[in-house]
């Protein structure tokens, strides 16, 4: 099976945001919920949403106000479900 590429913004706005501190935390999620071979944990470019904190898109999903202190409730509330519904 491929992966999915889950992507997050390391665009400057982004950057300077802290994205640095989310990826740790979002790689430790993928592995917690087993998706290491479902996923692929991606870097883009600016994603076109600077104003709304950072962002991070699954398809055609796009997830904004991103923060290290949110990511566990963002990623358990909304991306988690968007992936599961795609790799089951
Ligand atoms: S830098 Fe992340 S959306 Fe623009």
């Amino acid at each position: 099976m491929s992966k999915e590429n889950l992507y997050l913004c390391m665009g400057s706005a982004c950057h300077q945001l802290g994205v640095y501190e989310v990826l740790p935390k979002l790689q430790s999620l993928i592995k917690e919920h087993d998706l290491e071979d479902k996923i692929e944990l991606k870097g883009s470019f600016c994603l076109e949403t600077c104003s709304v904190g950072i962002v991070m898109k699954f398809q055609d999903n796009v997830f904004t106000k991103i923060s290290a202190d949110n990511i566990e409730e963002k990623f358990t509330d909304e991306i988690l479900p968007n992936i599961q519904e795609v790799v089951k």
